[in-house]
C-alpha cells in the first residue's frame, strides 16, 4: 500500500523520504549479507544443477538445514524475495497448467557458480566477506580521528599491520587473497582481454607482469603469443613454489626496489593500492625497467578510471566510489579520475598515454616513456 502523501503537504512528505532514504542507506548492508546467506548455503548451486525452475520446497529440501526444515521455508522464501529484488534469481512459471513458480538463475547469479571455474567471482566474495576485511571498516573514524603516520589506512590500525603482511604471514589469509584475485584474472582474460586487447600485446618480445599474483594473466598472455617472454614478478610468498613454461617464468622481488628489464610492463589492480607518492615511485622503477618508445616500450595498467559523474550511469559511479572507499581503509590506495592519472603519469617522467574503455568499470591505459 501507498503512503497517503498527496495529503500531507510538502515538509512533510520531505521528512519522510528523508527518512526512507536513510532507513535505505542504513540498510543497504542487508543486500550483502543475504548474497552471503545464499552463497554459503550453495543457492546458486543448487538451483543451477536443478536444471530447471526449482520450486521453493525442492530448494529447502536441498538446501543443507540440519533441523526444523519446515520451519525455515518461510526464511528461505524471503531471502529469495530480497535476492530476486537483487537481480540474483527469477521467479518463472513450473509449467503452463500449474500455477506453481519456481527459481532460476540470471546472468548474474551464473558468476556466483563453483563449478565455472573461469567466471565465478566466489573467491573475491570468501575474501570480501571474510572477517578480516570486514574489520577495518568498522573503525574508519577511529583510524581518521586518532592514527599516527605508522597507521597509513584501517586495516594496519585494526590488524597491527599491512594487508600483504598480513597475508605474509597467515596462510590461509594468503590463500582467500591469492584466489579472490586469481579469480578476476581468470574471468578477465578468459572472456575480453586476450580476445578483444590483443593488438596491446602483438609485437612485443617480452613482458613482465608486475605484482602478477599466481600467473593467471601472464599464462594466458604467454599461451596466446607463444614468442613472447613473459615473468609473473610478486612478493616471494605470492610466487614461492610456483612453476613455470617454455615462456613463463616466475620472479621473487620487491617493485618498490627494482623491477626486471623487458619491452612492457603489466600492472593488472596494482596502483589502486598504493598512495599517489607510492604510485611514482613504482612508475618511476617501470621506467627504467622498459627501453624508448620508440624502441616498442611501454606500460600496461589495467585500473578503473572514475567516470563522470554527470554522464549519468550512477550505478557504475557508485560502484567505482566502494571501491574507492576500499582502496583507502584496506590498503592507502584510491581510484583516480583521468586528470589524476594523468598527473601520476607525469610525475613519473611519462611523455604520452592512451586510455582504452574496454573492460567494463575498468581501462587498459598504455603509457610511454
Ligand atoms: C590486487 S593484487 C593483483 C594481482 C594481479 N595483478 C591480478 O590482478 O590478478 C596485487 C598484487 O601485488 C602484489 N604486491 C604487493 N606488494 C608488492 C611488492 N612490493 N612487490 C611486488 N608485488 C607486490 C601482491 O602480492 C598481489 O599479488
Amino acid at each position: 500500500m501507498a503512503l497517503p502523501n498527496d495529503n500531507i503537504g510538502v515538509k512533510t512528505r520531505e521528512l519522510l523520504t528523508a527518512q526512507a532514504h536513510i532507513w535505505n542507506h542504513t540498510f543497504s548492508f542487508i543486500n550483502s549479507m543475504s548474497l552471503k546467506c545464499a552463497i554459503q548455503l550453495g543457492i546458486p548451486d543448487i538451483i543451477h544443477s536443478h536444471g530447471r525452475a526449482m520450486t521453493l520446497s525442492d530448494l529447502v529440501n536441498a538446501l543443507p538445514i540440519k533441523n526444523n526444515k519446515a520451519k525455515r521455508q518461510d526464511c528461505i522464501y524471503r531471502l529469495m524475495r530480497i535476492l530476486i529484488h537483487a537481480g540474483f534469481f527469477v521467479q518463472t512459471k513450473i509449467n503452463e497448467e500449474q500455477e506453481e513458480e519456481g527459481y532460476l538463475l540470471t546472468p548474474v547469479s551464473r558468476l556466483l557458480l563453483t563449478d565455472e571455474p573461469n567466471l565465478s567471482m566466489i573467491p573475491l566474495l570468501q575474501l570480501m566477506f571474510d572477517q578480516i576485511m570486514m574489520d577495518p571498516l568498522h573503525c574508519l573514524s577511529q583510524w581518521i580521528q586518532n592514527a599516527g603516520d605508522d597507521q597509513p589506512n584501517a586495516f594496519a590500525t585494526t590488524h597491527g599491520k599491512q594487508l600483504y603482511e598480513y597475508a605474509r604471514d597467515d596462510a590461509r589469509f594468503n590463500c582467500l587473497v591469492n584466489e579472490a584475485v586469481a579469480s578476476d584474472a581468470r574471468l578477465l582474460t578468459s572472456h575480453v582481454l586476450i580476445e578483444h586487447c590483443k593488438g596491446v600485446f602483438e609485437g612485443l618480445k617480452s613482458l613482465v607482469d608486475v605484482g602478477g599474483g599466481t600467473g593467471i594473466v601472464a599464462k594466458a598472455i604467454s599461451n596466446e603469443f607463444p614468442e613472447l617472454k613473459c615473468s609473473v614478478f610478486d612478493l616471494p610468498h605470492v610466487v614461492e613454489g610456483l612453476e613455470g613454461s617454455k615462456n613463463l617464468s616466475y620472479i621473487k622481488g620487491n617493485m618498490f626496489k627494482s623491477i626486471p628489464s623487458a619491452d612492457a610492463i603489466l600492472l593488472k589492480w596494482i596502483l589502486i593500492d598504493w598512495s599517489d607518492e607510492d604510485c611514482v615511485k613504482i612508475l618511476k622503477n617501470c621506467k627504467e625497467a622498459i627501453p624508448s618508445k620508440e624502441n616498442g616500450g611501454k606500460v600496461i595498467i589495467i585500473d578503473m578510471v572514475i567516470l563522470d559523474d554527470q554522464k549519468g550511469d550512477h550505478k557504475s559511479y557508485e560502484t567505482q566510489l566502494f571501491f574507492d572507499m576500499l582502496t583507502m581503509t584496506l590498503v592507502s590506495g584510491k581510484q583516480r579520475s583521468q586528470k589524476e592519472w594523468a598527473k601520476l603519469f607525469s610525475d613519473a617522467g611519462f611523455s604520452d598515454y592512451n586510455i582504452i574503455s574496454i573492460l567494463g568499470l575498468r581501462s587498459v591505459i598504455e603509457i610511454y616513456p
